[in-house]
């Protein structure tokens, strides 16, 4: 069979409807497969499906090719008939082949590897190809606040949507460690520093340090003088200096990973700003220098070196100080060079708040006043702000305390069903994936350059869209085939015995259709980065379901249809389950 790249039959149900439409298009309207393809689109009519397409779309006269096309049309397993309006011409899906096409798909690849991954949905468009997703990366010493857990929730769905999509992913944690808040942290930690804090919670507890001596830093200006000192220290090599800073950099990194791990979030590459090299910098600095890109600063910015990116409206930043230490923008630009050199990217991600849009325009805009090809591969995926993120109480906290929170408030929520929470197996760790799924649902439902306010009671809901509401619609779907097991309804494991035909009410199609639908999805959100079209899906599915249940019923049927509905619950679980994976959750069996 004939075949476009980025169309795939095998793995989407959706996309062999769409290619046997469009070869019933080609003939009559003399025009290649792929601008056949371009107009069809799959829709759902009642319980039935159609495949309607835009008459004006494909060009010619409207009236001659639509005769054209009804005169020259075979029915066959995929389309059964077809009818021609105003607006469009209309084919008619033959609605059980699809059924039982979209079911086998799920079944086929959810087993073929059951090791958790989200194999339904999944494409091969990143193939051959390397992204650095660079993400979450906080900074040491100071807070873990709400920009760094947007950009670690946000990260990691981008790299398991890379993944689901073919691409070879790398992901680079590339923590703030480094600069003047580790003078201040060493001369606080002498002051108030404990050996035993900073071995057992040395985040917190140098964030306690910093808030501490910077308070005496205000009144005392020989604190700052100290804190110089000891970063000049640290930029010279004194391994005395260097060895204190590398403490508090392996005790925070142990404890963030701990963080992770909770979060299900993880990096092939703890970075930081510390490991751009030296050299690295001086060699970019040299060759702005050779290209002539480089102007001296005048006035405020005398002695300062600077790159006039006024013709894009970009200011003018500053690469190189008076004293002649680095820069935030200097490190980024030769970090960048330095990765690409080493892993050879086909395109780099850098998952940052907006307030850093500005940053991340400069330096890209440097990279490619440079001549780097590959500057053009490099991508800003920002986002809004979080606003009130505070406890319960109302004071504002660390990503622990939101987290833990969170976990309380859930557990307390499932003690008040005796019977149930008598069955889950690890109440402690089920709560806390309840916690985390409101906190990151939430954070994920709307379009992320949004702004939005933290809600406890609205994320922590079982009812309405929430994080809660979609790990329940799953565990309950797990409930089902444990039940079903129990009174002895098995599926034959040779699924081409399940007759699919039966499932032909209303409510069994809305599922098929979104069952259908979210290889689509996937294909969505990997070219807008945005996860709430992921989020909104997973509604839908839910929803879908839940108002499935009454009249989908299984125990006490019949046996062949009990089995077919059975069938098109456990699909829906596992494409239910592979959605919540993308987006970092983990599906609950029991809750
Ligand atoms: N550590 C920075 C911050 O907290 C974020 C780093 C963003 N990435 C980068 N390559 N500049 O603001």
């Amino acid at each position: 069979a004939a075949s476009i790249p980025g169309v795939e039959p095998e793995t989407c149900a959706f996309d062999a409807f769409r290619l046997a439409v469009a070869s019933k298009l080609t003939g009559p309207l003399n025009i290649p497969l792929e601008k056949a393809y371009e107009g069809v689109d799959i829709g759902k009519k009642g319980a039935d499906f159609t495949v309607a397409v835009p008459r004006f779309r494909l060009g010619g006269k409207p009236d001659d090719w639509a005769k054209k096309v009804v005169d020259e049309f075979k029915a066959d397993l995929w389309v059964e008939s077809v009818t021609v309006d105003k607006a469009f011409v209309s084919f008619m899906v033959r609605t059980d082949t699809l059924v039982n096409k979209v079911l086998t798909q799920i079944h086929d690849l959810t087993y073929r590897t059951p090791s958790g991954k989200p194999e339904y949905g999944c494409n091969h468009s990143g193939k051959g190809k390397k992204v650095i997703i660079e993400y979450s990366s906080p900074n040491i010493a100071k807070e873990f606040h709400a920009g760094h857990l947007r950009s670690t929730i946000l990260g990691a769905f981008l790299a398991n949507i890379h993944r689901a999509t073919g691409w070879d992913v790398m992901t680079i944690n590339y923590l703030g460690d480094w600069g003047k808040q580790f003078g201040l942290v060493a001369v606080g930690f002498e002051r108030y520093g404990s050996e035993e804090a900073l071995k057992t919670d040395a985040v917190h507890h140098l964030y306690d340090v910093y808030v501490k001596i910077n308070k005496d830093a205000e009144t005392d200006e020989a604190v700052h003088d100290a804190a110089r000192e000891f970063f000049k220290r640290m930029e010279d090599g004194d391994e005395a200096a260097v060895a204190q800073w590398k403490r508090f950099r392996d005790f925070s990194l142990e404890r963030y990973k701990q963080s992770y791990d909770r979060l299900n979030v993880d990096f092939d590459v703890y970075g930081g700003e510390s490991t751009v090299s030296q050299k690295a910098m001086q060699d970019v600095i040299q060759k702005m220098d050779e290209m002539g890109i480089i102007e001296e600063g005048k006035e405020k910015k005398e002695g300062a070196r600077l790159i006039n990116l006024e013709k894009w409206k970009l200011g003018s930043p500053v690469v190189q100080k008076t004293d002649g230490t680095s820069l935030y923008i200097t490190r980024d630009i030769a970090g960048a060079i330095e990765r690409h050199e080493k892993y050879h990217f086909d395109k780099m991600i850098y998952v940052a708040g907006a307030p850093q849009d500005m940053h991340f325009a400069q330096f890209f805009k440097v990279l490619d006043l440079m001549d780097f090809p590959w500057a053009k591969t490099l991508e800003h995926a920002n986002f809004g702000s979080i606003l009130g993120m505070s406890s319960r109480k109302g004071t504002a906290v660390s990503l622990d305390h939101i987290l833990n929170e969170a976990q309380d408030t859930m557990h307390e929520q499932m003690k008040t069903n005796e019977t149930k929470y008598a069955n889950v197996d690890d109440p402690q760790k089920t709560a806390d994936e309840i916690g985390m799924s409101a906190v990151k649902i939430q954070d994920m439902a709307g379009k992320r350059i949004n702004n939005y306010t933290f809600n406890w009671s609205r994320m922590l809901s079982f009812e309405g869209d929430t994080g809660p509401y979609l790990q329940y619609a799953h565990a309950r779907l797990c409930s089902v085939q444990r039940k079903t097991a129990q009174a002895g309804l098995v599926l034959p494991s040779d699924v081409s015995k399940i007759n699919t035909d039966l499932l032909t009410e209303p409510g069994a199609r809305v599922i098929v259709y979104l069952l259908a639908s979210y290889p689509d999805v996937v294909r969505t959100a990997i070219k807008t980065y945005e996860p709430s079209g992921v989020v909104t899906y997973l509604f839908r599915l839910s929803h879908a379901i839940s108002a499935a249940w009454e009249t989908l019923v299984v125990m006490g049927q019949e046996e062949e249809l009990a089995k077919a509905r059975l069938w098109l619950f456990i699909n829906a679980r596992d494409v239910l389950g592979a959605g919540l994976r993308l987006l970092s959750l983990r599906p609950l069996e029991k809750m």
